[in-house]
């Protein structure tokens, strides 16, 4: 193998490992949870968010919320413990489905991206993301889906 097919071929190894790598850590890394439909709600249990790891309890920033009824999944961020922001993973540009990652939902179909609130950050989408309303009730989120 001559000197330059070798540098080329260790230069795709090395991006195809670094690529494969972000996207096996990032999927991961996400909380995926059914939700269960009851009336105008999908709800989850907050416990969905808890880590706990050598008796020590740390929170997940988001989880995924699906359900079959859905057309989209649903991310839901933890604000804080009384706020949480859930949005609709559809794009606002033209309606491919999202991806969670970190702090902001991205649209790879051309580049879009959201902040947990659901402003769009980065074009071309413009318009905000479907926010539904969330509540608290003993130890259930409860996402009211009434106009999905
Ligand atoms: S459909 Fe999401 S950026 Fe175009």
């Amino acid at each position: 193998m001559k000197r330059k097919d070798f540098i080329k071929t260790c230069a795709f190894g090395c991006v195809g490992a670094l690529t494969l790598g972000s996207v096996l850590q990032s999927c991961a890394s996400v909380k995926m949870v059914d939700g269960i439909i009851v009336g105008d709600n999908i709800q989850v249990n907050l416990s969905e968010f808890k880590i706990i790891k050598d008796q020590k309890i740390t929170y997940r920033k988001y989880i995924v919320v699906h359900n079959n009824q859905l057309k989209f999944p649903i991310t839901v961020y933890r604000i804080n413990e009384m706020e949480y922001s859930a949005l609709w993973m559809k794009c606002t540009h033209q309606g491919n489905v999202l991806t969670a990652y970190g702090d902001k939902l991205q649209c790879s179909a051309h580049g879009s991206e959201f902040d947990k609130h659901g402003n769009a950050t980065n074009g071309p989408a413009e318009n905000k993301l479907r926010r539904f309303r969330v509540s608290i009730e003993n130890e259930l989120l409860k996402i009211s889906i009434k106009t999905v």
